[in-house]
């Protein structure tokens, strides 16, 4: 997938508050490694190496365009590494996750598989974007329907429907219970923006939830998808405002040791 750090960024100050909450979450702890899983352009990476002066800090990110941003300067604990999530190495104290694990199926193998990688004593601190069941969603894998030919059939979750890898607080807190975590903290909250009308909505989507799919159609057919998937939006949304209550779900697990 192709992201496109400058599209993402054009909401940087929406996209700022759940964050803000997840970083309130982590408890004070004398971390020594910390892993930004999916850090995107680093920016949260940062805010962990000068908030934990002490730990090496790392951020994992797979895609080139995002980490070409990156900027580790000045801060000897941190770096920045290419990589998937599902084959992160090493051991950690501090796992840490904002908006990039919707990306990966099955959530319960994963935070299995994630919870090997932590170390005794460590603690795993995560934020998704929970808005699956939302309008702007229904109408992209309506549009992606359309499109199937175009796409060899692709929705984002693979699925017709486009059912989500996203599991609600309670599910979270569940696998964390039987991963045997301790101090277990889940919980979702809606992060309300406001944007211009349709075209609001299509421009915050385009840097995100758009991006597997224009990833995947050439310049043509990717504008007539934008073209196709903006019409819905003004069916549903023909004013000048379009107040988008954002679901995230964020949860901190501790593993005891
Ligand atoms: C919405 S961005 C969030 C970036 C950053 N964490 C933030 O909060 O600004 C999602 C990031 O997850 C990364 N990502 C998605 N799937 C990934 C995977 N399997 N392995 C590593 N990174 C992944 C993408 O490349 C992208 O940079």
């Amino acid at each position: 997938m192709t992201w496109n750090p400058e599209q993402y960024h054009r909401h940087r100050e929406a996209r700022s508050a759940p964050v803000r909450d997840l970083m309130a979450m982590i408890p004070a702890l004398p971390y020594r490694d910390v892993v930004d899983l999916g850090c995107g352009t680093g920016e949260h990476t940062r805010a962990l190496a000068e908030r934990f002066r002490d730990a090496q800090v790392l951020g994992l990110d797979s895609s080139t365009e995002m980490l070409a941003q990156a900027d580790a300067s000045g801060l000897p604990g941190l770096r920045f590494g290419r990589g998937d999530i599902l084959d992160l190495a090493g051991d950690y104290d501090l796992m840490f996750s904002n908006a990039a694990l919707q990306w990966l199926p099955d959530h319960p193998a994963l935070l299995a598989r994630l919870w090997e990688r932590l170390r005794p004593g460590g603690v795993l601190a995560v934020q998704v974007p929970a808005n699956h069941d939302h309008d702007s969603h229904r109408l992209l894998t309506e549009t992606a329907n359309e499109f199937a030919a175009e796409l060899g059939g692709f929705t984002r979750f693979g699925t017709a429907h486009g059912a989500s890898p996203v599991l609600t607080p309670a599910q979270y807190a569940e696998v964390l219970d039987e991963l045997g975590g301790v101090e277990i903290v889940a919980l979702s909250r809606v992060y309300p923006v406001v944007l211009p009308g349709a075209e609001g909505l299509l421009d915050w989507t385009r840097g995100t939830a758009l991006v597997p799919y224009l990833s995947r159609l050439g310049e043509r057919d990717g504008e007539r998808f934008v073209a196709a998937y903006l019409d819905r939006l003004r069916s549903r949304w023909p004013g000048e405002r379009v107040y988008y209550a954002f679901t995230r779900v964020l949860f901190t697990a501790r593993k005891p040791g």
